[in-house]
């Protein structure tokens, strides 16, 4: 990891989104703003956070050990974390989005083996250099939109070779790339034709010979799991996501998100870090999740993309949770890595808060990887991830539809991407 020594300054708004815990609730719309602020950054790490006049007077003349960058008219706020994508797979399926734009459903698309196992047999034809090369692109484009912490999920093998060559692939890009990578195991993604109607010996499979190599050689921090109707149902879901805690990992799920199965109960019950989609979310398993401190995943992208109803993100707030935002940038339900579409589905079609989804995409993205304590906020001790927006105003992001608002991204205290110094010839 690089490390650099930075000070950001005049900022017009200084987004804090101060907290190391998910926000819940009305403290969603706690971002606290600084006006003229400041912020600066030693070795990586977030030393100083206040107005410019007061950092200034407490750094002196040590300024001389910084790069310092003037932010007038500019806002900065922290790094976005995108905690749910699948972005390591082989292969496309353009030709299947046609398909849907023509009225054929997502389901059926993989009832009769397309979706999910279309993109598992592009990854497993693909070399791990492939891999890299495709992942490489797709996380210099997160990092553009100002994605500083990336979740990527395995999934497209459902067999331990190709598993755990996702896996690796997300390995040797976090060698390579500033980006922080969260790898997450989702062998349990979907059911190969081999174990049509065997789902139980596949989850069997998973658990005695796939996800002990994984747990010994930390190759995944959280195991998730895809529990939907003709998927894996919830006593599956169950059982692996307990084996994968006696293992070592946190675990996550894909619930409710065509069919209400209880998997929004589930994630409460077994303690997951969050719980992603919710569409189809009961009224019972947003209360559990709320009370169990579970983050809300929502992913409005995939909602949109699939035509599908949006999760009722509002009365998953106003009940008292903790939402998180993410892209789900994968090939098939959900082919964008774009924050400001997210940005502009919340807001416009989900009824949040411009507040509200800033800490959906910070600090509770954070905590939906369990970083809430490492990033997600600009709070003196986390680590200098932070992204100065051109505008002066936080207001900005949402108003500027669907485009993006970044111009700097400082990851680590090092500046990695500048907008400005790009040149149009
Ligand atoms: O999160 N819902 C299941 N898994 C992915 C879709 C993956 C795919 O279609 O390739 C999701 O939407
Ligand atoms: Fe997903």
């Amino acid at each position: 990891m690089k490390i650099g020594s930075i000070i950001l300054k005049n900022a017009s708004e200084l987004i804090t989104v101060s907290g190391f815990e998910a926000k819940k609730g009305e403290k969603m719309n706690d971002l606290g703003i600084i006006e003229n602020g400041a912020v600066a950054i030693e070795d990586g790490i977030i030393t100083h956070v206040g107005t410019t006049d007061d950092v200034l007077a407490t750094i002196g003349d040590a300024i001389s050990n910084y790069e310092v960058i003037d932010c007038t008219g500019k806002t900065i706020m922290p790094g976005f974390v995108d905690s749910h994508t699948h972005f390591v797979f082989g292969g496309y399926r353009a030709d299947e989005f046609s398909w849907r734009l023509s009225g054929v459903d997502y389901m059926d698309i993989m009832k009769r083996g397309g979706g999910i196992i279309n993109s598992v047999r592009g990854t497993m034809e693909a070399s791990k250099e492939e891999l890299i090369k495709l992942g490489k692109k797709r996380l210099d484009s997160m990092i553009m939109f100002g994605v500083t912490t990336v979740e990527g999920k395995s999934g497209y093998g459902l067999d331990k070779d190709t598993e755990i060559k996702q896996l690796e692939v997300m390995q040797e890009l976090q060698e390579m790339h500033s980006i922080d990578i969260v790898p997450t195991f989702l062998g349990a993604h979907a059911v190969p034709k081999d174990y049509k109607g065997r789902e139980d010996e596949f989850i069997d499979m998973m658990i005695n010979d796939v996800m002990p190599e994984v747990a010994d050689r930390k190759l995944a921090e959280f195991c998730d799991i895809f529990c939907e109707q003709n998927v894996f149902n919830v006593e599956q879901s169950r059982r692996l996501l307990n084996t994968a805690k006696e293992m070592g990992m946190k675990p996550k799920i894909h619930a409710d998100e065509i069919v209400r199965l209880g998997g929004a109960e589930l994630a409460a019950e077994v303690g997951a870090v969050s719980a992603d989609h919710l569409l189809q979310a009961s009224d019972e398993g947003i209360k559990q999740m709320a009370e169990a401190g579970v983050v809300a995943t929502i992913l409005p992208g995939t909602a949109y993309s699939l035509k599908e109803p949006f999760a009722r993100a509002r009365d998953m707030i106003d009940m008292g949770g903790a939402v998180a935002l993410a892209t789900d940038f994968n090939p098939g339900s959900c082919f964008t890595e774009s924050i400001p579409l997210i940005f502009s589905l919340a807001t416009l079609k989900m009824g949040m808060t411009t507040e509200e989804a800033i800490t959906a995409l910070t600090l509770n993205g954070a905590a939906a990887v369990d970083r809430a304590d490492k990033i997600g906020s600009i709070d003196v001790g986390k680590s200098g991830d932070i992204v100065i927006h051109e505008f002066p105003s936080y207001r900005f992001l949402p108003y500027h539809l669907a485009v993006s608002t970044v111009e700097k991204v400082v990851k680590n205290g090092r500046m990695i991407y500048d907008k400005e110094a790009i040149q149009i010839k």
